[in-house]
């Protein structure tokens, strides 16, 4: 059965299409990988584009699907790919809401900074109305923050579905993403590429 691991986060610029492009890249080093772009924004079209001209880049089948045509893309990927990673947009529209209803995890990237934890709650709700398993990852945690340690503190606190994994604030994540390419694939030896490795198994571990 393949898993559908749809990115969500209602506030703009907390890394989503960063996370769907690089947790494509490693997962299809090993596994067949479609990746949708919801978000009309294109970014990741664009990451997509670029991703074309490295003949050697592990293939990820691509769609841009937008509104209804989204399930019916889904049902015809899930037929022949492992797994399908979704890029959403940022703010709870139907598009957000469709992708999130035909996930099997719903990944919410979340800075450590109140305002995105804010943020990250109605994302959560949208996934329990949704009835979706949804899991919070730190992104762009900066090498020495206390923020991080109370954010990791407080949702813990509350039980909040947060991932062991973290991502740091790397440039690693700008280059590689400016070229088409997840870290794992253009820095494979980086912290950058071990994180998204730890991300991806975390992920996966979860949903066997
Ligand atoms: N871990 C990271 N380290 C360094 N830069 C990062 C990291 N994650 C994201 N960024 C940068 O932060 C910016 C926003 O990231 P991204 O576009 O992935 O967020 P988004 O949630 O998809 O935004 P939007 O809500 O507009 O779709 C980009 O410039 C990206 O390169
Ligand atoms: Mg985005």
């Amino acid at each position: 059965m393949a898993v559908v691991i749809t990115v969500a986060q209602r506030k703009g610029g907390t890394g989503k299409t960063t996370l769907a492009a690089n947790l494509a890249a490693a997962l299809a080093a090993t596994k067949k990988v479609a990746l949708l772009d919801t978000d009309p924004q294109g970014s990741l079209t664009r990451w997509h584009e670029l991703r074309l001209k490295h003949p050697n880049a592990a293939p990820i089948s691509f769609a841009n699907p937008a509104g209804w045509r989204l399930s019916l893309e889904l049902d015809r990927l899930k037929r022949d790919h492992d797994v399908i990673v979704i890029d959403s947009p940022p703010q709870i529209d139907t598009d957000a809401r469709l992708a999130v209803r035909g996930a099997t995890l719903v990944l919410i990237p979340v800075q450590p900074s109140p305002p995105d934890v804010w943020a990250a709650e109605g994302t959560l709700k949208l996934a329990s109305d949704e009835r979706r398993k949804a899991a919070i990852v730190l992104n762009r945690v900066p090498s020495a923050s206390r923020q991080k340690d109370t954010v990791i503190a407080g949702l813990t606190e509350r039980n909040l579905p947060l991932l062991q994994a973290t991502i740091g604030n790397r440039t690693a994540f700008v280059d590689a993403f400016a070229a088409g390419l997840g870290v794992t694939e253009s820095a494979p030896r980086s912290s950058a590429a071990q994180e998204v490795r730890a991300l991806m198994r975390e992920i996966m571990e979860s949903l066997k």
